[in-house]
């Protein structure tokens, strides 16, 4: 199905089903543990033999010897796998030659070997008998100290244009009234997922490969991994049925999948790796810092006149950029603007993807910028933000947005969430010993289009049976992906079955950059309707006046049972939903939001507790109130972390990330977190989908964290430009500290 003109009036908008706030289908699964996650099977021909990886002690330089006959010797040993032995593995898209590292070491923790014993305990005290020489070479690690060096990279399809220039910016900026010129800074992060990297690899006898992994992207996953192994994709299969979480950390193949099929080769055994939860942070990749510069000019009236949003940002040879100015192409309006974004060369682990790559620490940095900017103009900063809106693109006036409704989440937050009782001069409002603020942020992230497919089967008992590779990390892909399908075809969810994860199923978008949800149900839609032509067909009615409702086929004044279709045969169809260019590039297609914070700074101690939250969501039509409104809790949640908690501790001399385990590496726990709103605008948006919805997990952590920065602004009057804002930072700056 392409997907080439506006959605009109379709089965789903019936929304008997979808639109509803249903529990996941999954759910029991999982609280009663009987949802197998990757190392949890057990199903597989022969007895599992356990690897443990060894992580490089350097971050940059040689292997000079390596020495694995002690662990070869140990008890239970049934393999040791290094470069040395594996074979020459091929390079994937994502570099994947690189997961077994050796005589070359890029970065710290990069696995050496696999250690395969019998059992788990086996292979972990072998592990440590391997005895590696290193020849450590000087590396470059601390953003800081390289910006100056660092380059434009060139564009390609996950960076978009890496510089941007509209207008006279350096001309309109330095003849603006009012001027701000800031700088943040954003740490390297970790997904910090529960579910650790792990994966069960089985060799057939045919030489054909099967792995039980954790994995968001099941087709990337097939041909990274077949590439790595040198094997026709057809002889790799990938199974993902149920993931502990992934945040951006599972969308590629890392060192657990690979050496697993190395481990199980060699052993000549089902091999089961997970990454030990210390090597995670340094062996796998991971948010990397950045340095960002604004600036803003703006007349007296405060309508933006100059924007300029510049990001450095580090990575290994080859790697990219953290597109962290991305929002700034398209989220204020000003005739005077440029982007651009510097990529230095680190020997840190690999950078890549983390919840809301680009737009997530863009908006950390922006939306502060914003507010800092409304108060130099004496403006409230909703205020100054409405002033500010466009609904075409900035940089591309012809492009009007599909839906924009940021204006619309300002005005009914502030209205929630009792925004007029915040006092504008900070540090006025105490209860007892807290500082008491508020604090609000935009909240901006696109909507992203990737080809879907699925199959579905109508079997003679009239059970649907939904076949696609998407995957389900958490975010309710089951549950959605059976509400379309029973929408579709008029049945009720109980007469679906929705089986994903599987690279033997038709190739979905997977999970990634928030697209999951509109590009899998809309891969979903396209099988039903072509599902519904076949029964139309066999029941000789015409397909596009046919109602399917409640079981049955209305048509021509006739109602017949769904079922009679299948009478005596099963019906099959599949089909992808495609976006053809020409249609899905005529308009651009965004997501809208506005967070709302309340803080409290202990007067003494500067500690920051999050008092109230609200997020005011426009994201086009939501599938599932309850699953949607999960997800944007979490992103809430997530962006908590982003102000107050996460923060890669780097050591600049050996080039390693220190609080490598969930008992230093901080993120918010129940605690931390106080009562949450989400609100969902009533919107659908025929430009995205057939279901007119987009997506609006990654929506929900973009602008939280400044949000919170705001509010800590507001209770205290101390601006922390240096994330994540934690109490050292504002007690240096606060009055009763001197
Ligand atoms: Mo997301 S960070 O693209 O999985």
């Amino acid at each position: 199905m392409k997907f080439d003109a506006p959605a009109t009036t379709n089965p789903i908008d019936q929304l008997k089903v979808v639109g509803r706030p249903l529990n996941r289908i999954d759910g029991p699964y999982k609280t009663t543990g009987t949802a197998p996650y990757a190392y949890e099977h057990h199903e597989v021909p022969g007895d599992i033999a356990y690897g443990v990886v060894v992580g490089a002690g350097i971050a940059k330089g040689r292997i000079a010897s390596m020495d694995t006959r002690a662990a070869q010797a140990a008890p239970g040993v049934l393999a040791v796998v290094t470069a040395r032995n594996a074979g020459k593995l091929g390079k994937g898209k994502m570099n994947t030659a690189k997961l077994l590292g050796g005589p070359q070491i890029d970065h710290y923790h990069q696995a050496v070997a696999l250690v395969v014993a019998q059992t788990f305990e086996q292979a972990r005290a072998a592990a440590e008998l391997v005895q590696v020489r290193y020849e450590a070479a000087r590396g470059a690690f601390d953003l800081s100290a390289v910006k100056d060096g660092a380059k434009t990279p060139e564009p390609n399809e996950n960076t978009g244009p890496t510089e941007t220039s509209v207008g006279d910016f350096e001309g309109a900026y330095a003849a603006a009234p009012v001027q701000l010129d800031v700088t943040y800074t954003t740490p390297d992060q970790s997904h910090a997922m529960m579910e650790p990297h792990a994966t069960l690899a089985v060799w057939n006898d045919d030489g054909a490969l099967t792995v039980w992994t954790a994995n968001q992207m099941i087709d990337w996953g097939v041909g990274d991994l077949a590439r790595t192994l040198n094997m026709p994709k057809d002889k790799v299969r990938l199974i993902s049925p149920f993931i502990g979480g992934g945040f951006g950390g599972k969308l590629f193949v890392r060192a657990d999948a690979v050496l697993a099929a190395l481990g199980a080769r060699a052993a000549k055994r089902p091999v089961k790796v997970a990454l030990q939860r210390p090597l995670i942070a340094n062996n796998t990749t991971h948010r990397p810092a950045t340095i960002q510069r604004i600036r803003l000019g703006a007349g007296k009236d405060g309508r933006l006149t100059a924007v300029a949003h510049e990001s450095w940002s580090g990575d290994l040879p080859g790697g990219g950029p953290e597109t962290a100015v991305n929002q700034t192409r398209l989220l204020y309006a000003g005739a005077n603007r440029m982007t651009g974004m510097k990529l230095a060369v680190l020997d840190l682990p690999e950078g890549n993807a983390m919840r809301a790559p680009g737009e997530a620490p863009g908006m950390m940095a922006l939306e502060v910028a914003m507010d800092e900017m409304a108060e130099r103009l004496g403006m409230d900063p909703i205020a100054f933000r409405i002033l500010n809106d466009t609904q075409v693109d900035p940089e591309k006036p012809s492009r009007p947005f599909t839906q924009r409704q940021l204006t619309q989440c300002l005005q009914q937050g502030a209205e929630r969430f009792g925004w007029k009782a915040r006092q504008a001069r900070p540090g006025q409002q105490r209860d007892g010993r807290w500082l008491v603020g508020l604090g609000v942020a935009a909240a901006f992230r696109n909507n992203l289009l990737q080809t879907s497919g699925a199959r579905v089967r109508l079997d003679t008992k009239g059970m649907l049976t939904v076949d696609t590779d998407m995957t389900d990390i958490g975010t309710g892909s089951y549950t959605i992906l059976a509400q379309t399908a029973a929408e579709t075809m008029g049945l009720p969810l109980e007469r679906v079955t929705v089986r994903l994860g599987d690279s033997l199923l038709p190739v979905s978008c997977g999970s990634g950059g928030q697209w999951g949800a509109a590009n899998s149900t809309a891969g979903v839609y396209a099988a039903c309707m072509a599902l519904r032509k076949q029964v139309a067909e066999r029941l000789g009615v015409d397909a596009e006046q046919a109602q399917f409702v409640d079981g049955q086929v209305v048509a021509g004044g006739r109602t017949v049972p769904l079922t009679q279709a299948v009478a005596d045969r099963e019906l099959v169809a599949e089909d992808k939903i495609e976006y053809p260019k020409e249609f899905s590039e005529k308009a651009q297609q965004s997501t809208f939001g506005a967070h709302f914070v309340e803080v409290g700074v202990d007067m003494a101690t500067c500690e920051v507790r999050v008092r109230r939250m609200l997020a005011v969501c426009a994201a086009g039509r939501i599938l599932n109130p309850k699953t949607a409104r999960s997800q944007v809790i979490g992103a809430m949640t997530m962006g908590v972390g982003a102000a107050l908690m996460e923060d890669l501790a780097l050591d600049k001399r050996r080039g390693f990330f220190v609080n490598h385990d969930l008992a230093a590496y901080e993120v918010p726990v129940h605690a931390d977190i106080p009562h949450q709103e989400v609100v969902f605008l009533d919107e659908t948006d025929p430009m995205s989908t057939p279901l007119k919805a987009k997506g609006v997990g990654e929506l929900g952590i973009c602008g939280v964290a400044a949000a919170v920065a705001n509010a800590i602004y507001n209770a205290t009057g101390v601006r922390v430009r240096d994330y994540p804002v934690t109490l050292d930072k504002l007690l240096k700056h606060m009055p009763m500290a001197a």
